[in-house]
């Protein structure tokens, strides 16, 4: 059978193990040979025990747990070439030429970089008397199938990343928890978020649970922003709230470019109308804890479909990243949507948030 690796790298998140478990069990049924990588890809680069193969018991009871029980990491050694030969070896003296990669657009990106190189690492292998001619020869193709586990759902081409759905629970729970004191010692509460650069995850959250003002990266307020702020929660006061929720994406900005922190959000609020203010940092509480039924799902049938997509490869099929589109599991140009979620980023360095918010909208 062929020779299929899965790991996970960069940020862990909720139901990265349920895509783990898929792929494995759907290898398996499909006659591959599925190893794990431990570490994401400094375990490739290291080899050793931390690449294993994996049997359809070794992903048992996971799919209910958060984080990834194969580890992540974000690994300096494989950005060089010297990293990549090394994990090009370790993969070829298993027969592995089959990846599945799990993680942001930092790690697929990466994965796209491997594949391109691919051909020379082994010349350079051949080379140096490291594999054999027959193994240059066995193994010349490498197929890379990627998937996007992140709490951020940051990236474009797929409606939901693995993760997303499970933070949003998270974050949910917490603000409910938090208006209930809120309430009662009729305070504003201005909660922070995480995201990055994305303001996904604090956009919901301020639309499901009724918040008066959100901050996002991009979107940045009007100038005046600090009186809209202020006339709003008065507003809303004065017509009988007891209190307010202002959720700040941990990116969010101003019209300059500058850090828009809960810090500043606060001290605007009680310099200009003492009201008793409070701020929550939600952190590393987001991405941990279960995943929702969504998230183990969504897993589920991403890792299948990205087998799918090795198994049927070609020498011409170019990397794909498995998508959700429509309630729909596609398959895009791995490369395409690395490409769009870079401009995003483009466009919110050039302080161009109309094209910034359009090409959000549209990932
Ligand atoms: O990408 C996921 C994420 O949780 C972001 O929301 C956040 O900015 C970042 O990772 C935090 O990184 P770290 O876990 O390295 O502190």
């Amino acid at each position: 059978g062929k020779g299929l690796a899965v790991f996970t790298s960069g940020g862990d998140s909720q139901g990265m193990n349920a895509a783990v478990r898929s792929v494995v069990r759907m290898g398996i049924y499909l006659g591959a040979k599925v190893y794990f990588i431990r570490e994401g890809y400094q375990g490739m680069v290291d080899g050793g025990d931390n690449i294993e193969e994996a049997n359809w018991s070794s992903v048992s009871s996971i799919i209910h747990k958060g984080g990834t029980i194969i580890g992540s990491a974000r690994c300096m050694d494989f950005k060089q070439r010297e990293g990549r030969l090394k994990a090009a070896f370790n993969l070829i003296s298993r027969g592995i030429t089959n990846l599945v990669v799990i993680g942001g657009d930092g790690s697929l990106t990466g994965a796209n970089l491997f594949r391109q190189e691919w051909s020379s690492l082994l010349d350079e292998l051949l080379k140096t008397n490291k594999i054999t001619k027959d193994q240059r020869e066995k193994y010349k193709y490498l197929h890379i199938a990627g998937m996007v586990g992140s709490i951020d759902n940051d990236f474009c081409g797929t409606d939901m990343t693995i993760g997303t759905d499970s933070a949003l629970h998270r974050i949910i729970e917490a603000i409910d928890a938090i208006v209930s004191t809120a309430y009662s010692h009729q305070r504003t509460f201005i909660m922070e978020v995480m995201g990055r650069h994305c303001g996904y995850l604090a956009v919901v959250t301020a639309l499901a649970s009724e918040a008066d003002f959100v901050f996002i990266p991009e979107a940045p307020p009007s100038v005046d922003w600090k009186n809209k702020l202020c006339n709003k929660l008065e507003q809303e006061r004065k017509s009988g709230q007891r209190l307010n929720i202002i959720i700040v994406a941990e990116g969010a900005i101003d019209r300059e470019g500058k850090p828009i922190t809960a810090e500043l959000v606060k001290k605007v609020v009680v310099d200009n109308l003492q009201q008793d203010t409070r701020i929550t940092v939600l952190g590393h509480v987001q991405r941990g804890g279960s995943p929702s039924a969504f998230d183990r799902i969504l897993g589920c049938r991403m890792g299948a479909e990205a087998v799918m997509a090795l198994m049927e490869a070609t020498p011409e099929t170019e990397p794909c990243v498995v998508s959700l589109d429509g309630n729909q599991a596609v398959r895009l140009p791995l490369m395409e949507c690395v490409r769009r979620t870079k401009a995003v980023s483009q466009a919110m360095a050039d302080k161009n948030w109309d094209l910034a918010v359009q090409l959000r909208g549209r990932s």
